[in-house]
Formats: C-alpha cells, structure tokens, sequence
C-alpha cells in the first residue's frame, strides 16, 4: 500500500508540474498540402476583440436592392408528390438486405466507405447561399458577445445578477463565434462575406440578454432547418459540430435570464427566408461588394402583447412593453420594484439568473389571446437598406406556430388593416409535453398547409409576415 503511493509519488502523474508547451510532443497529424504542419490556423475575424462602430445605416436611398437576380425560378407544382426513391425500406425481421461494404459496416450511409476524399466546401448554390447566410450569423454574433462586455461594467452586470466571471465567460463565448466564422468562411472559399456593421436595440444588461436569447435562437434554428438538406455532407458534418456550441450558448442565455433552461425536447429548424428576416433588421451596412444574400425577408409580424421575462407577472404585461419597433427588440427591463422579479427571491417569482428556476405564473399558456398587427410588403430593410420585404401569400388566415416537431395552424381573427389576434394552442407534441414553449416562431399565412419539419421550407409562398416570441 505504502509503496504503490510512493510510486504515484516519485513517477506518477501527482507529481508531475504542469509542463510548457513546448516540452510537449505534437500530435502527429498530417498537415494538408500547402500548410504548415505545428501552428493552428489563424481566425478570420480582423480582430475579435477590437472595436466596431455600430448604430443604424444613416443613408436613406439604397443603391441596390432586392437578392441577386438569378436564373428564372423553376416553379414547383404540389398535387401530392411522391416519396423519395430510397423510401421503401422496411426492415422486418433484423437481417441485413445487402452485403457489408466494409468489416462492420453495413450496406448504405454515404461516404462510409473510403470510395471518396472528404470534400469540406459547399457543393452547389443552395450550399453556398446557406453557408452565406450562416456565416452572417457567426459574425453578428461574434460582434454581440464582445459588444456586452464592451458596453455594459463589471457593476451592471452584477446589478443584473451576473458575476465577473460570468462576464468573462461571455467573451470566451466570443472568441467560439470567431472560430465559427473562420470555419465558415473556409468553406466558401475567397467570396465569403465580411462582417458588417450593426444596430443594437438594447440598453441594459436584461434587455441584451433577452435580445440574445432571440437572435441565438434563430440562428440555432436557422441551420437545424438547412443541415440536412445540403449536397455537401461534409459542410453539413462540421456546421452540426459548431452548431452544438451555439444551442449551449442559447440554453446559457435562457438562464441568465432566469428561464427555464429548454422547456422542450425538441428545436425546430427554420427556413433560410425565415432566418434572414429576423435577421436583416439588426444589420445596418456591410462592406461594398460583400456578397449579397439570396433568401426572402418577408414583412414584419409583430406580437403586441409580448409577455415580459422581467414581470412577476409576465400575464400583466402591457401592450407595446418592447424597447423599440423592429421585430426581436427585447422587453423593457426598467420595471418598478413590485413589478420586477428580478431582485423578488419568493421561489416561483425569483428571475435571476440560476440553473433553473419555477415560474409560478408561465410567461403565456394555452388559450391566450395574442394580440398581432404586420407590416405591408416592400419596406427596405437589411444592410445598406438594400432588401425588400416582400410577400406570395394572399388573404391572412391562418397564424402558424413552429415550435418542436410541430407546426400548428390556429384561426386569424382580423380586426382591421393588418391586424388580428388569435389563441395560443394548446396541443402537444407527445402526451404531457406542450408544443408551445421557449422561443416559438409565428407567422401570419393564408392557408394552413400540412407540412413536417423536412418540407417546412414549403410554406414560404404562404407567409403573409413573420415573428418571434418567447412562449416560455
Ligand atoms: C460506398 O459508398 C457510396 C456512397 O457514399 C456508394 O455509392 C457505393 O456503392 C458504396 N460502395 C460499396 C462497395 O458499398
Ligand atoms: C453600405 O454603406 C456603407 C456606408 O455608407 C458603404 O461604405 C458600403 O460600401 C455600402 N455597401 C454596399 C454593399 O453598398
Ligand atoms: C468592388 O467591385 C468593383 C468592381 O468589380 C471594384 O472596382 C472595387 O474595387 C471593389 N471594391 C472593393 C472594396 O473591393
Ligand atoms: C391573463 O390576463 C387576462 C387579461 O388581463 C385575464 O383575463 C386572464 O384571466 C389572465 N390569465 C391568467 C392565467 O392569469
Ligand atoms: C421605462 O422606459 C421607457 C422608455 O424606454 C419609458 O417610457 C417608461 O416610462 C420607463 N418606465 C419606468 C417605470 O421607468
Ligand atoms: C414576489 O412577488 C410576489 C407576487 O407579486 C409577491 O407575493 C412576493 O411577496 C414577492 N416577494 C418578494 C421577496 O418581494
Ligand atoms: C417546480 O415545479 C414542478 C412542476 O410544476 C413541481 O413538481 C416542483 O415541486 C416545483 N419545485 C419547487 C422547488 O417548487
Ligand atoms: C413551459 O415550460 C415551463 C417550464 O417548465 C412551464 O412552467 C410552462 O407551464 C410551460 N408552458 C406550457 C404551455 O405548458
Ligand atoms: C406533432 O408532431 C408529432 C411528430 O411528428 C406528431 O406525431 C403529432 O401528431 C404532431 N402534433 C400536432 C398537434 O401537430
Ligand atoms: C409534407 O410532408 C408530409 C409528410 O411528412 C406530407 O404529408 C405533406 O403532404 C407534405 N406537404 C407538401 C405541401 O408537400
């Protein structure tokens, strides 16, 4: 007993000071052609911790707008198409139908088998104009997590319940955004976007992180709902590996706030358009001849009666309680103390930041009336004011919740020039667990079409405008 300690003592690794780097053997990998073998590449954001200005365009006219023109659109006629081809497989009894391509690897998958080099770059349009759009999201967010720390002290931070070690932690949130965005810009080769300027809509520490919980929300959904359907595998493999860091930021964002951390089992992907819409408000300029996005912003869906994360009772929230007009601008978080749960410690009220916290009142149920009013098409949004809202759908009808697996149509009730209300569903995804919850995504739509999450995308001609709102 007394000699085995002796052992782990002298040699073994109780000992043993932490070594300089350079004592350590590199792991021998073989460095691509071309590059040097030892150093890690560097990032590709100028300076992930410099200044950037921000604020809106100040510019009034647009030089360009609208995407891209491309080739014509192939229009899509939809009177019940067929599955896909590989779509009879049934295994009945547990035997294999085809011989094993490689020891241990049954017959199927793609690139399993060594029969082609791994190709990590887009492959076609749909690939790049993803890649593109996500990309904007790596760099707004690389410019929003350092901008918090930038822009608010060690002491307001503290004010909202959030340490210094918390601070730092969100820089370090930061520099994941930078390598995200390197990654990215790799694989698009030389015409990658650059970062742009933005437009913040938040002036304290609440209402950043309510801001925060919106736009990595999006972003987070906004590649779920591409992934599968890119032509490179090999893209879609790595953005899954970033995109895991990313919903762990989200799920942090939701506790700094005091939310329930994922009140669901499930997160829903997004169309691109759908993406780029929430997105565009936020960015003011973008450098001349950064590549322009190719996705739809479609009119802005507001819900007047947003409840606020920052009530005891979020039930009670007056109409228009947001700081400003665009579309994910935060609650107001200059409550009077009664109203304010954030420094209230009775358990089912308490909001500040935790793992986890009961609310006794959710921040909306079933049944609640949601008040909405839209905007027509053609208004300029996005960089340089050089995107137009616009919309394929006629008559509004419908009001479409996303949120889960599941995509739930409830009755637009119109009330006068685009305006209406309409009840949150009370449906679930499976027995006792309810579709709405967290942040939910709705949209006006005159037809309430059936579609699953892996033809989602189908919806777009029908959305009248679009908007998000934190369920829970
Ligand atoms: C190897 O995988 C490819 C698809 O990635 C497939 O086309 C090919 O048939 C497979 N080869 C064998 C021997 O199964
Ligand atoms: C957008 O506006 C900025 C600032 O006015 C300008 O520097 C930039 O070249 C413009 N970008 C495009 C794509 O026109
Ligand atoms: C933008 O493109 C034009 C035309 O190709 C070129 O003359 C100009 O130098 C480019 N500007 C930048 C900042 O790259
Ligand atoms: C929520 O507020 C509405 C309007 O004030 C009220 O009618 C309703 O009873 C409240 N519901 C709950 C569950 O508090
Ligand atoms: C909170 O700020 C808004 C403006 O942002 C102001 O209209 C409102 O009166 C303020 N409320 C309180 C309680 O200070
Ligand atoms: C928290 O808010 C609830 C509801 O308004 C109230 O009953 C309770 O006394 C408050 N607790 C504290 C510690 O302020
Ligand atoms: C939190 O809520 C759950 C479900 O509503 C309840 O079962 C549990 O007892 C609550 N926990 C506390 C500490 O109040
Ligand atoms: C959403 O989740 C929270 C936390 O578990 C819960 O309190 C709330 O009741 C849920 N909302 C619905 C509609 O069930
Ligand atoms: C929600 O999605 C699940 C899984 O696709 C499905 O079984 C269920 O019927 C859907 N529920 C509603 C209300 O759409
Ligand atoms: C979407 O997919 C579902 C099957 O999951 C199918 O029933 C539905 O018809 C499809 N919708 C459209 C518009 O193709």
């Amino acid at each position: 007993m007394l000699r085995n300690l002796a052992i782990l003592a002298c040699g073994g690794l109780a000992l043993a000071a932490p070594k300089p780097a350079t004592d350590i053997p590199a792991i021998s990998t073989k460095a691509p052609r071309g590059s040097e073998a030892g150093a890690a590449p560097t990032r590709v954001s100028p300076d992930p911790t410099g200044p950037t200005t921000h604020g809106p365009y100040s510019l009034s006219s647009a030089t360009t707008t609208g995407p891209e023109p491309g080739p014509t659109t192939v229009l899509l006629k939809n009177d019940g198409p067929p599955a896909a081809p590989t779509g009879n497989y049934y295994n009945e009894n547990g035997k294999f139908e085809a011989p094993f391509q490689l020891p241990f690897t049954p017959g199927g998958g793609k690139g399993v088998n060594g029969s082609n080099t791994p190709r990590y770059m887009v492959e076609s349009d749909y690939d790049y104009a993803s890649v593109v759009l996500g990309l904007h999201q790596e760099f707004i967010e690389l410019d929003l997590f350092n901008h918090g720390v930038a822009k608010f002290s060690e002491q307001e931070f503290l004010d909202a319940g959030l340490t210094a070690e918390d601070r730092t932690f969100l820089s370090y949130m930061a520099t994941q955004e930078a390598d995200h965005a390197t990654l990215l810009t790799n694989m698009l080769g030389e015409s990658a976007p650059k970062q742009c300027i933005y437009d913040y809509p938040f002036t304290t520490v609440r209402e950043y992180i309510d801001f925060n919980i919106k736009l990595t929300r999006w972003g987070e959904s906004g590649n779920w709902g591409f992934l599968s359907h890119l032509d490179s595998r090999e893209v879609s493999t790595l953005l899954v590996q970033a995109e895991a860091v990313e919903a762990r930021q989200q799920m942090i964002f939701r506790q700094w706030l005091g939310l329930h951390p994922m009140p669901f089992s499930f997160v829903p992907g997004i169309p691109q358009s759908w993406h780029w819409t929430l997105l565009a408000p936020y960015i003011s300029s973008c450098p001349e001849n950064n590549t322009r996005i190719a996705w739809q912003n479609f009119p802005q869906l507001t819900i007047d009666n947003l409840p606020n994360p920052n009530r005891v009772s979020p039930n009670d929230t007056k109409t228009d309680e947001v700081v400003g007009p665009r579309v994910a601008d935060p609650s107001t978080s200059n409550l009077t103390a009664p109203e304010s749960c954030l420094h209230n410690t009775t358990l089912g009220y308490d909001c500040a930041p935790a793992i986890a916290h009961n609310r006794s009142e959710p921040l909306t149920f079933p049944g609640r009336k949601v008040f909405l009013s839209w905007e027509s098409p053609g208004k300029p949004v996005g960089p340089n004011n050089s995107y137009v809202t616009t919309t394929a759908a006629g008559a509004p009808r419908f009001v479409a919740w996303l949120s889960q697996i599941n995509l739930t149509y409830t009755p637009l009730e119109v009330t006068g020039q685009n305006k209406g209300w309409t009840w949150q569903p009370p449906n679930e995804v499976y027995v006792g667990d309810p579709a709405v919850n967290g942040t939910v995504f709705l949209a006006v739509t005159d037809s309430d079409l059936y579609l699953t999450p892996f033809n989602l995308s189908l919806i777009n001609p029908h959305v009248n405008a679009l908007g998000i709102m934190i369920a829970g």
